[in-house]
């Protein structure tokens, strides 16, 4: 027997139990995989509340790091003893060993360990995405990511930067804020007591910016499309604060033929071939430095409560694993 988080009902950090789970062999399309880390992200948090719904009971997390133990008969591209990673479902990374589809495994580069492994894929591949596929951020670009000292912000910071963006970032506090700009961050607002949008204003001198990447939602959505200037993309993404207001097309026209997007990275790499391009770009830009996986946080797996206490409380910062 090992091991898992499961919950049997939605709700609070409580409802998350550490049950003994039977691991069977490997189907014949899977991989039994031995986690060495576990990713926390925030999008735990919204299976485990309900706000995405989950037939129960059910496991929970989408992101792991460790090694094979065994594979099914049809499966040819790993053998037992390869490092590997993931981010995706099926739901349940939040487990001491776990079988996986195989094709949603990728190999782990050597030079990357578990625990940066685990912390990156979700969040590595999200920032791949927003600024390679939904929006191409060219040199010389002006962007502005919320939350920009969580996960997916400081690898959005780091890229962006790298990809010759001007960086713009809103944190929750001062200490953040250094985090950010130590990370590529050029210009950071603290949102919790400064207006956004006239801050993005004056920046940009009255310009906008060119894209707004927005996983806050409720309480920064109506702002973010003020941010942007005609023709601006708004790339809606998560929903921390709550859900983002519904949306009349007028609002669009009115600031400027503005484009809008709700993509989820499951889309994203729903394809093998995507799946490939987007981790193994994601590996180059770590390999060569240009991007750190910061992992900030870690927890034992059977404390994963806590942990997700911790990252709804704003606690955290940059990644978080949850070791088995
Ligand atoms: N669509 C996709 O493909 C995709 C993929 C990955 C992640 N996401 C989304 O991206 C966002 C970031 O994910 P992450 O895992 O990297 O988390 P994270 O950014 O490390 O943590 C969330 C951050 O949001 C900020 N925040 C603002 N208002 C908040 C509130 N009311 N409650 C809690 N936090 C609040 C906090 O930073 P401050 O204190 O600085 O405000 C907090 O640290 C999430 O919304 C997630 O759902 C989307």
């Amino acid at each position: 027997m090992s091991h898992a988080i499961r919950f049997h009902a939605p709700g609070g950090p409580e409802v998350l139990r550490w049950e003994e789970v039977a691991v069977g062999d490997p189907a014949p399309n899977e991989a039994r995989v031995r986690h060495h880390a576990v990713g926390l992200n925030y999008i735990d948090i919204y299976h485990r509340t309900g706000a995405y719904p989950l037939p129960l009971p059910s496991g929970i997390g989408l992101e792991g790091a460790g090694v094979v133990e065994a594979v099914g008969s049809a499966v040819t591209e790993l053998k037992a003893g390869d490092r590997v990673a993931y981010a995706g479902g099926p739901i349940g990374a939040y487990a001491e060993v776990r079988n996986m589809p195989a094709d949603r495994l990728v190999k782990l580069p050597d030079a990357i360990d578990f625990k940066t492994g685990a912390a990156m894929m979700l969040q590595g591949m999200t920032a791949q995405y927003l600024l390679r596929r939904t929006c191409r951020v060219e040199p010389g670009d002006t962007i502005l990511i919320h939350a920009a000292a969580g996960g997916v912000g400081l690898i959005v910071c780091q890229w962006a930067k790298a990809l010759g963006a001007t960086v713009i970032g809103t944190v929750g506090s001062d200490e953040k804020a250094a985090l950010a700009k130590a990370h590529g961050c050029d210009h950071t607002i603290i949102y919790t007591r400064e207006n956004f949008v006239e801050r993005v204003k004056d920046i940009t001198s009255g310009k906008g910016v060119r894209v707004v990447y927005d996983s806050i939602a409720k309480d920064t959505f109506m702002g973010s499309l003020d941010c942007l200037r005609p023709l601006g993309m708004m790339v809606l993404f998560g929903a921390a604060s709550g859900p983002a207001p519904l949306l009349d097309s007028g609002e669009l026209a009115k600031r400027g033929s503005l484009f809008f997007t709700r993509p989820t990275l499951f889309t994203y790499i729903a394809q093998r071939s995507d799946l490939l391009a987007i981790s193994g770009e994601l590996f180059d830009v770590v390999t060569a430095g240009k991007v750190k996986i910061e992992v900030n946080q870690s927890y034992a797996l059977k404390d994963a409560a806590q942990a997700q206490i911790d990252l709804v409380a704003r606690k955290t910062t940059g990644s978080t694993v949850l070791l088995p």
